[in-house]
């Protein structure tokens, strides 16, 4: 059985409020919230291979950092981080406040965080975040991700649902759209104030939900789930919560082709599969072909 922990009124008014700076337009906001940490949380709690109290989670982009306080409160060491103090400032005073030693806020850039800086973590918030990044920082980004990640990476993030636009990254090619955040001439305090948005790039980049999974896992990301449940009856239908797991790649005994093999190579040996049954089941028909035409002759030929 779960304990609650009731919280003094400061804190939660500001999780009442969070996410309303965004407008009357913004979806998921104020109590609306409760269900993105609750999915959060149980997800956690679900699939981490630890107890709570011994996992080290890091949480970037953490606005005012609810989801960092969340899993404080069960105990894990919690690195927070934003590129604006805004909003983090009243986290970590409401930390201050619960007397959440194990939880520390940061301001940073996430383009700018990476194993030498900032170590390894058994779990990875990237919430709210991966739609607010340009390409090529969202590949750079993901692969320090992947460097710091010893367990969980969970991403929920809005996706595109009519791509226009191709990028390519090492080899491979990944769909989505441009989305503009700031106006070519915002001066750089206009695009701090805008507190729910991209830090300084003008546009980002919206990948397809195919793109990120196809990311992650050439990234080297073993396994990418969806969570859909638990439940979150506000969720817009182009927003998705992704949750990738960093194990040991496996291999198979019972079809050793698809070991050691690149996603790209396993495609390429589908469709070569694929061809040769083609060519096969034509063969197939025309040999049915030539057989019928030689029962007709012989018939033909017997008759006479
Ligand atoms: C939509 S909010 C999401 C906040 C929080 N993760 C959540 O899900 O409630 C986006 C956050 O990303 C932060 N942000 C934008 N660009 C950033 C960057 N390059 N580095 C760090 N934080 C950034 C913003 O300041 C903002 O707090």
């Amino acid at each position: 059985m779960e304990t609650v922990r009731h919280l003094d009124p400061e804190t939660i008014r500001l999780f009442e409020s969070k996410g309303k700076e965004g407008g009357p337009a913004t979806p998921q906001v104020g109590i609306a919230n409760g269900v993105k940490v609750r999915r959060v949380v149980q997800i956690v709690r679900d699939l981490a291979k630890k107890p709570m109290k011994n996992l080290r989670v890091l949480d970037l982009a953490c606005g005012e950092g609810v989801y960092s306080i969340e899993t404080a409160l069960r105990g894990a060491e919690v690195f927070a981080l934003d590129a604006r103090t805004d909003r983090m400032k009243k986290g970590a005073s409401a930390a201050q406040r619960l007397g959440l030693t194990n939880l520390q806020f940061e301001q940073n850039d996430v383009r700018r965080v990476n194993i030498t800086s900032h170590g390894e973590f058994d779990i990875i918030y990237f919430l709210g975040i991966l739609y607010h990044l340009d390409v090529p920082d969202a590949f750079h980004v993901l692969e320090n991700i992947y460097e710091m990640c010893r367990g969980l990476l969970i991403i929920d993030t809005h996706v595109c649902l009519s791509p226009q636009i191709d990028v390519q990254y090492k080899a491979h090619t990944y769909r989505g759209s441009r989305w503009r955040e700031h106006d070519d001439d915002d001066p750089e305090q206009v695009r701090r104030s805008r507190l729910l948005s991209s830090l300084d790039n003008t546009f980002s980049f919206q990948f397809t939900k195919d793109s990120i999974v196809r990311l992650l896992v050439n990234i080297g990301f073993t396994s990418v789930f969806e969570c859909y449940a638990p439940l979150e009856p506000s969720k817009p239908d182009d927003r998705v919560t992704l949750v990738a797991t960093k194990e040991t790649h496996v291999r198979l005994s019972s079809y050793p082709w698809v070991n050691d093999k690149t996603e790209k190579d396993i495609e390429l040996t589908l469709v070569e599969a694929e061809k040769s049954r083609d060519c096969y089941c034509f063969m197939h028909i025309l040999r049915l072909f030539w057989r019928h035409v030689c029962v007709f002759w012989h018939l033909i030929y017997k008759r006479k």
